[in-house]
């Protein structure tokens, strides 16, 4: 089954086409990220546009880049939720009008689903059940993965999500966006240890995260720095920032899979690229005896490739939709559409 995939649920516009929710046959991304930049974040109405323009060519050349024509698509998958909603309409609606043009189905996708599925796309031995750590800019999960569209949230943020946080804090210390990138760079030139941050936890729930606090506790060290007249020494506050994130992520994910007997731990979303949390999660899991997944650099951030490869197994489940779709800024990872 080949499957036309579409995203473009914040500033990424993206086709793919995928086979049997495995391989990638093409694969096409166009970023906002430099116009973004210049705001110090995502403009959701700017980003609403800039789809519109683009999703036809991008969506023409995932096509071409396979040498296929529309009429040899045998379904079409597209990021219905969460997103920004102006965002996930343009996918939206373009993917129902191939749907309606071909008579070919519409396979609506939850966004976090998607990025789990982009470590199907590279390891071929990954199957479910598994263990999921689940961060992206919007959302920061620990997710029990039973079945290819089977979920339970076991944790979750209560406030900010790790991306966010990485965000926020790179922004206040005068970082470019996206701030969790250039966090990342800076934190590979600082000591860990040199700031005292507080670990973040929530009272009674050890597998819920808390992140803002956290945050805040950044922006008064720059605040009182400044008033001060004292220097910041940026790569040790992001290296302490980044360790204290990474710590509070992996050690609620080694904790799940204890808790729960899992043998194979898996990573997703764009928090996965964090080279801290990367080597951290190697680190831990491999002194628990645990097989860890996390997707290649390239399949960490928004794409289409994830999105078909989680159509696939979606269609495989009959969750089709009608043209009555809509998009939906918020949406559980474990409701169906
Ligand atoms: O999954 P994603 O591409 O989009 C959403 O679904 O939100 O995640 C984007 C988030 C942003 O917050 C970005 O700063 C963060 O992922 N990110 C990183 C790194 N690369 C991307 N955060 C920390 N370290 C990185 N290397
Ligand atoms: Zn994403």
């Amino acid at each position: 089954m080949r499957i036309l995939a579409i995203e473009s649920s914040c500033d990424e516009t993206a086709a793919a086409v995928i086979e049997d929710g495995r391989k990638i046959i093409s694969s096409v991304i166009n970023t906002q990220v430099a116009e973004h930049g210049l705001y110090g974040g995502v403009v959701p109405e700017i980003a609403s546009r800039r789809h519109t323009e683009n999703i036809v060519g991008v969506a023409e050349k995932a096509l071409g880049d396979a040498g296929m024509e529309l009429s040899e698509v045998d379904a079409f998958g597209v990021t219905a939720a969460p997103g920004l909603i102006g965002a996930l309409l343009v996918g939206v609606n373009f993917a129902k009008g191939l749907s309606l043009a071909t008579g070919k189905p519409l396979v609506p996708v939850h966004h976090l689903r998607s990025h789990i599925a982009a470590n199907y796309l590279a390891h071929p031995e990954l199957e479910p059940p598994f263990l999921c750590l689940v961060v992206s800019g919007g959302h920061s999960h620990i997710v029990e993965v039973s079945d290819y569209t089977k979920f339970k949230i076991l944790g979750k943020t209560r406030d900010d999500a790790a991306g966010e946080a990485f965000d926020k804090a790179a922004r206040a210390m005068g970082l470019p966006y996206p701030g969790g990138v250039f966090l990342d760079k800076e934190a590979a030139k600082g000591d860990p240890k040199a700031y005292k941050l507080p670990k973040p936890k929530v009272e009674g729930c050890p597998l819920d995260m808390s992140f803002s606090g956290l945050k805040t506790a950044v922006v008064n060290i720059l605040h009182n720095a400044k008033q001060r007249g004292e220097e910041v020494n940026i790569p040790d506050l992001c290296a302490s920032y980044q360790n204290v994130i990474c710590h509070a992520l992996v050690d609620r994910l080694m904790l799940a899979a204890e808790e729960g007997g899992y043998k194979t731990v898996v990573a997703a979303g764009g928090v996965s690229a964090n080279s801290g949390l990367r080597a951290l999660l190697e680190r831990e899991c491999k002194r628990r005896h645990l097989r860890l997944f996390v997707p290649p650099l390239e399949l960490c951030g928004d794409n289409a490739a994830m999105v078909g490869s989680q159509a696939y197994y979606e269609a495989k489940e009959g969750h089709f939709a009608d043209l009555s779709l809509n998009a939906r800024p918020t949406m559980p990872i474990d409701e169906d559409f």
